[in-house]
């Protein structure tokens, strides 16, 4: 191993403290005193500093923050003291019940000093700091115990890996607070999602709660959650008076909190200030529910103290729900790319947080059933953000008698085909691959951003080109001529000239942007780029066996079958020669991503403490790398185990770079 001198390792540590600090000018009070390029340049000293010195990498430092394994599931952790619930009111009169209540229980008149926090609609989570380094974190669970989720939490850009020293750091602090997804990263992960074939997350707070509840911290790391703390559980050390002196304190330490907290004496200065908020929400990048009153002062909670699993001194004062009543008109149901039937409501137009809503996917069948809603049935209504709308539940007492059950049709609405439903599936399909709408849909796709990228091509041409019966399949578009295009309605020389170009510009493509464009099932943007980067041409791809597709990580049994099942069809042969025919490129990916090793090669000398010598062999070639039994000129990297044989001298005579066992480790990201 080879060590550090005393100046280096002060500068390692100089350089932790300073980008800590940084982080804390950045994420925590959003006023930077560096440039980006400084901040990347210290950052790059440091992790340079580590690669060379690794056994000198602390759990604090950060360059830290990812670097776990995925987990098989999540520990559990048990909270010193039980994270409690809130108790709701809805509306002023039980605003003033809850300060009403507190008075007699205290037996106090006069005004109560309360503090009013914005109520974050995410997810609780407690984080354990001990001597200033942030240890354990985990979600509320039932309040008692809770899942460990440290190592995704430790991803979270805003919450600190080491307390900021403004004030002494407590022996052990367990602070609470929210974690969230603005709404900005919300719409970009939904439409990501979208783009790779993913259902999208109904509102930020369940896409915060899948991003933290990932079993692989690299996914968590990719989702910009963050946190703001209100509150804190044991602490050792420090002792507070009153909870703005909590939440003041929080910051010192470099835990972010809410800058919209108040401290108000009497519940009508909090009930104007809710008024406020109720104003300021739609202007926020995060969503609120509503407003938590918090007794000010510890003694007075202490007093009042706590029922069944809320406490006497606080209240959830929440907004009047984003929703609304409407009428449903109708139910039509829609056939998508794949075949797949969807019932949409169709609703008497309504406004909901100032968006007028005339349509709600109601998914399928089960979902129709079990929320038992009728056509004519009078439906509650919710939209949160801005989020697809979304039929909560029927009105059963405002019927007539006269609504009607949904009945899945047999057909499809659109090819007259019978419908079939897959033994695992819930949701019914047309098994026609030549029906109009999966042709419509399949082709849009194919022409869409993400796939061919043809500009122009969107669902109305390809719905007059199918309706003509032009094209009948992808490959079509690429023998269309210029007096086909001519004889649709709307169409002069300059469009067609202007479609016809589209479509000859996107025969250059690269290999991962034709996969995701033919529309092969659970084969989104991800999966194409993960197919392509390591089979390495389409030849391959379609050659492919089950067991081939499987030995990839990411890749399951369900999107395995869905691939062989794709090239299988004859059909789908057909068109792919037919593209290919007329000119199509698809380029593969050079990037080596999924091989980090590819080129190096490695010989390995003594023995290794963590695997045999086989399993590091393997490792290797896995990631793209060579082995070879002696060192040469050629050779990157020694891997000297214990008693190290004549390899390693000779290894250090040509200079090439030799790796201790943990060195290993770290290159292959064991
Ligand atoms: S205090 C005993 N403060 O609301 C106090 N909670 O229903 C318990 N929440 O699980 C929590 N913003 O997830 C508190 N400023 C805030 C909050 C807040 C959101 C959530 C939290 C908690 C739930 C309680």
């Amino acid at each position: 191993m080879v060590r550090a001198d005393k100046v280096t390792e002060e500068r390692i540590k100089k350089l932790r403290e300073e980008i800590h600090y940084h982080n804390y000018r950045y994420y925590i009070l959003d006023s930077p005193v560096i440039s980006d390029a400084e901040y990347d340049r210290l950052m790059r000293e440091l992790i340079e500093l580590e690669e060379k010195y690794p056994y000198l990498i602390t759990s604090d430092s950060p360059t830290q923050r990812v670097g776990a394994a995925p987990l098989e599931k999540f520990g559990t952790v048990r909270h010193t003291l039980p994270m409690l619930s809130l108790e709701n009111a809805f509306g002023e009169a039980e605003a003033r019940d809850f300060d009403q209540r507190i008075k007699r229980f205290l037996r106090m008149d006069g005004l109560i000093d309360y503090v009013a926090e914005p109520k974050m609609d995410g997810l609780a989570i407690e984080i354990v700091y001990e001597d200033g380094v942030l240890g354990a974190a985990s979600t509320r669970g039932d309040g008692v115990t809770g899942e460990d989720v440290t190592q995704n939490v430790r991803t979270i850009k805003s919450i600190p890996l080491r307390l900021q020293r403004g004030e002494s750091i407590p022996r052990r602090l367990e602070a609470r607070g929210e974690v969230f997804l603005s709404l900005k990263a919300f719409k970009e992960l939904n439409q990501q999602r979208i783009r790779d074939g993913e259902p999208p997350f109904a509102n930020p707070r369940n896409a915060a709660a899948g991003s933290l509840r990932q079993l692989d911290p690299k996914v968590t790391a990719g989702r910009p959650l963050d946190f703001f703390g209100y509150g804190v559980g044991m602490v050792e050390g420090r002792s507070f008076t009153s909870q703005w002196e909590i939440l003041t304190a929080l910051p010192q330490w470099g835990i972010k909190v809410n800058s919209l907290i108040r401290c108000y004496k009497g519940i009508e200065a909090c009930i104007d200030y809710f008024r406020e908020l109720e104003g300021r929400r739609r202007d926020l990048d995060y969503e609120i529910d509503g407003m938590v009153i918090k007794v000010d002062s510890l003694a007075l909670q202490d007093r009042l103290g706590v029922k069944a699993r809320s406490p006497r001194w606080a209240v959830a004062y929440k907004f009047p729900a984003n929703q609304s009543s409407t009428r449903i008109l109708d139910i039509q149901v829609q056939v998508g790319r794949t075949g797949t039937l969807t019932p949409v409501a169709i609703m008497e137009p309504v406004n909901i947080g100032g968006a007028e809503v005339s349509r709600a996917t109601l998914h399928n069948q089960d979902e129709i059933a079990r929320k038992d809603i009728r056509i004519g049935d009078t439906v509650l209504v919710q939209r949160a953000g801005e989020v697809i709308p979304e039929v909560v539940k029927s009105i059963p007492e405002e019927r007539t008698g006269k609504e009607k059950e949904f009945v899945m049709t047999e057909r499809c609405p659109v090819c007259g085909a019978r419908v079939v439903q897959l033994p695992d599936e819930v949701a019914v399909r047309c098994p026609n691959t030549s029906c109009p709408a999966q042709v419509r849909e399949s082709i849009t796709h194919f022409a869409s951003k993400g796939g061919m990228d043809i500009e122009g091509l969107g669902e109305k041409i390809v719905a007059q080109l199918v309706d003509s019966g032009i094209i009948k399949d992808e490959a079509d578009l690429y023998y269309l001529t210029q007096e086909q295009i001519l004889a649709l309605e709307r169409f002069a020389a300059r469009s067609t000239e202007n479609i016809l170009v589209a479509i000859d510009k996107s025969k250059q493509t690269s290999l991962p942007r034709f996969l995701y464009a033919l529309g092969i099932r659970y084969v989104g943007e991800k999966t194409a780029q993960i197919l392509a980067e390591k089979f390495g041409s389409l030849e391959a791809i379609e050659k492919a066996f089950m067991e081939q597709l499987m030995e990839i990580d990411e890749i399951g049994p369900q999107v395995a079958a869905s691939v062989t099942t794709f090239f299988a069809e004859k059909k789908n042969q057909d068109v792919i020669r037919r593209l290919l025919a007329a000119g199509v490129i698809p380029t593969p990916p050079i990037s080596l991503g999924l091989r980090p090793l590819a080129g190096h090669s490695f010989v390995f000398t003594g023995g290794l403490e963590s695997f045999s010598r086989d399993e590091a062999k393997n490792k290797v070639k896995e990631l793209g790398g060579i082995v070879s039994s002696s060192a040469s000129r050629k050779t990157n990297y020694v891997v000297a185990g214990k008693d190290p044989g004549s390899k390693l001298a000779r290894a250090r005579e040509l200079g090439v770079t030799i790796l201790t066992e943990e060195e290993f480790k770290r290159l292959i990201g064991a």
